[in-house]
């Protein structure tokens, strides 16, 4: 299929340009910075640059596509004013679904992320309600990144509701690839008193891309929402016990897939959208969370 990606540069369109590629897909890539002159080598896909904020430029890169990856947002809010990250984001979103809606595109992909339900990035902390984390989860972001998430999940309902646009959103988990995976998740395979919002979760870029094929490739009606992270959690250990340990009662346990899952639940996407992770930290990391190449 003529599938567009944007973001396609960072580090989630990397991984699935290349899981597109290798998939069949005829691809171009899009992202806000310039291209290079030099000789586009086979098996690279072709390239457009374009801010997707300016509803010209996105309508001139998802004009003739048959499916669109929407990846290109800024990743999180920490490191620009909240009004940046928020007008690009959900702007971005905003024109690359008008013109998909416009041009007849079947099929888009959103790229949203676990931050939606609000606990990441609160002025005010809160802890999930339950765990493992489903989509069925209330959403209280206060954060610009993840509101404009939301908010692009609702432009989805939207689109579906007024076009015969389909859609599909994944909120992945946070992303590693090898070059990261020591320094995001090695102090906490080390210490599981290292917490972080999403309950010892985290998601293989190559899983995540494998996950954005099933999407593109799915004839699932309307707009659902995926979550997707890896099956076991950061460090393999026992998920009830740490669970308790760190949380006490304050989040509900439900049942788990695994003894060593994550905070977040995979199960609806395995069911809907036949996705099945095959990585795990364990393969870039050793036990004491020391990269295994180094
Ligand atoms: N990295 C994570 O852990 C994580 C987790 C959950 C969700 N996500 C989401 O996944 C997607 C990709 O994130 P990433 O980690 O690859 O980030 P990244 O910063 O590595 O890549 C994002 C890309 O989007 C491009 N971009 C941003 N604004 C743009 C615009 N206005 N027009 C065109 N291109 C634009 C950037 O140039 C960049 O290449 C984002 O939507 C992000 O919110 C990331």
């Amino acid at each position: 299929m003529k599938v567009l990606l944007t973001g396609a540069n960072g580090k989630v369109g990397r991984a699935a340009a290349a899981a597109l590629m290798a998939a069949g897909h005829e691809l171009t890539a899009c992202d806000v910075a310039r291209h290079h002159f030099d000789r586009t080598l086979p098996g690279e896909p072709a390239y457009q640059q374009a801010d997707l904020t300016d509803a010209g430029q996105a309508y001139a890169v998802v004009r003739g596509q048959e499916v669109v990856v929407h990846a290109a947002a800024i990743p999180e809010p920490t490191h620009n004013p909240p009004q940046v990250v928020f007008q690009n984001n959900l702007m971005g979103t905003f024109n690359v679904l008008e013109a998909s809606v416009s041009f007849g595109v079947s099929r888009f992909v959103n790229i949203s992320s676990e931050t939606v339900p609000g606990f990441f990035f609160p002025q005010r902390p809160f802890l999930p309600q339950y765990a493992p984390v489903d989509e069925e989860h209330p959403a209280q972001p206060q954060d610009p990144y993840a509101l404009a998430k939301l908010f692009g999940e609702q432009l989805c309902d939207a689109a579906t509701q007024r076009s015969d646009l389909r859609c599909i959103t994944l909120r992945p988990s946070h992303v590693q690839h090898e070059g990261n995976y020591e320094r995001n998740l090695g102090a906490q395979v080390r210490d599981a008193a290292v917490l972080s919002p999403n309950l010892w979760s985290y998601i293989d870029a190559d899983d995540l891309a494998d996950a954005i094929v099933l999407a593109v490739q799915s004839d699932l009606p309307g707009h659902e929402v995926f979550y997707i992270a890896s099956p076991d959690n950061v460090g393999g250990r026992d998920f009830a016990q740490i669970l308790r340990q760190y949380y006490g009662d304050q989040i509900e346990l439900r049942p788990l897939a695994r003894p060593d899952a994550g905070g977040i639940s995979i199960e609806k996407a395995r069911r809907l959208l036949g996705y099945a992770p095959t990585r795990s930290w364990r393969d870039y990391l050793d036990e004491g969370g020391r990269a295994l190449s180094g």
